[in-house]
């Protein structure tokens, strides 16, 4: 009987002690296999007498009947413990934050210009695109800034390594204002028969914005940089209309009334008599300050001249400004060159 238990006891404790499935088969096969501890006592019941062999055999089939749940349970306990594991190799932690995909925006840049075309587009101005690469005509000579003129060391300009049929250096423009000429040549060119019947043609009025390049690169130049060119000729537009336009497009584009404008004179070869247009908020953190907020003027008769346009019966103005200023001062920004680092943490404040 003592054998019995202490076969159980042993049966118990090499089946607790087997870390694997396998190695718990290893062992029932020690015990209950065909030449197992079990099976070895069951046979030797052969040599018993009947009476005692009755007492026996009952006895040993409740020592097997225990292994056998020995078995089982440890059975059990290995396969909840994978069981387990696994659950835990695959855990999902639902609490964690997603990985979004970040959404995108407009450059405060961009914004500015789409807002300079929306209130000129209302009063009534085309919106054109021209060339980043120019020829020396369209950037200067048209311009009225003839060669080797000392108005042409206004602009640093960059060059590129190739000439244009005349044999000049190309530029990457210092400016927008070749657009005046590819688009009043175009309007000219589209016009050519009421203009060549003395008719009057349709006024032109456009806004050119883009990028612009210079050498030149401080807290408030960037060697790339943005402006806005305008051109309103007619047959009878006056400075009067100039003020008009700009003074709206400021009331409009900052959302306030509350400034003053003033035009300065000034010079620029294409225009005569030519100003600088500034404006003082009465409130607000730049009060005060006089900012200057674009270049202006009459456009010269020899620039009306290179439109392809009788500069007797064509007169009008023209403007430019800078996109970049004017998103720097409608946004707060001090400094020009946060704008093209590309740093997502400044760009993202202004989604
Ligand atoms: N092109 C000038 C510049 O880059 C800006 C400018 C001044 C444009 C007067 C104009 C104008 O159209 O009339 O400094």
């Amino acid at each position: 009987m003592n054998d019995l238990v202490d076969l159980v006891e042993a049966a118990r404790a090499e089946f607790t002690a087997a870390p694997t499935p396998a190695a718990l088969e290893d062992a029932k096969a020690r015990f209950l296999g065909k030449s197992g501890r079990v099976t070895e006592l069951l046979k030797g019941l052969a040599a018993l007498a009947h009476e005692a062999k009755k007492a026996r055999g009952a006895e040993i089939n409740q020592a097997k009947a225990a292994i056998e749940a020995a078995l089982q349970a440890r059975r059990e306990a290995l396969a909840a413990a994978e069981l387990e594991r696994q659950l835990r190799a695959e855990a999902l932690d639902v609490t964690l934050p997603g990985r979004s995909r970040g959404t995108g925006s407009l450059h405060p840049v961009s914004r500015t210009i789409e807002r300079i075309e929306a209130i000129f587009a209302s009063m009534g101005f085309d919106v054109a695109e021209g060339p980043e690469i120019e020829t020396d005509w369209m950037s200067f000579t048209a311009l009225n800034n003839p060669e080797n003129h000392p108005a042409r060391s206004m602009q640093d300009t960059f060059y590129v390594d190739l000439k244009d049929a005349e044999g000049r250096w190309l530029n990457l423009r210092p400016h927008t204002s070749p657009m005046q000429v590819r688009y009043a040549r175009q309007h000219a060119a589209r016009h050519a028969q009421e203009i060549a019947a003395g008719r009057p043609m349709p006024e032109i009025r456009v806004i050119a914005p883009g990028r612009t390049y210079r050498v030149d690169s401080d807290a408030t130049h960037s060697p790339m940089f943005h402006q806005c060119e305008g051109l309103w000729i007619g047959q009878n537009v006056s400075f009067k209309d100039l003020k008009v336009v700009l003074s709206d497009f400021v009331r409009r584009f900052f959302e306030t009334d509350d400034f003053d404008m003033r035009f300065r004179p000034s010079f620029f070869p294409f225009t005569e008599p030519s100003a600088e247009v500034d404006i003082a908020f009465r409130d607000g953190p730049l009060a005060g300050r006089w900012l200057e907020v674009a270049g202006s003027g009459q456009v010269h008769p020899n620039v009306v001249r290179n439109f392809g346009l009788d500069a007797e019966a064509n007169i009008g103005f023209a403007f430019g400004m800078g996109p970049d200023r004017l998103a720097m001062l409608r946004d707060g920004i001090d400094d020009m060159r946060l704008l093209f680092e590309g740093d997502l943490r400044f760009l993202a404040q202004f989604r």
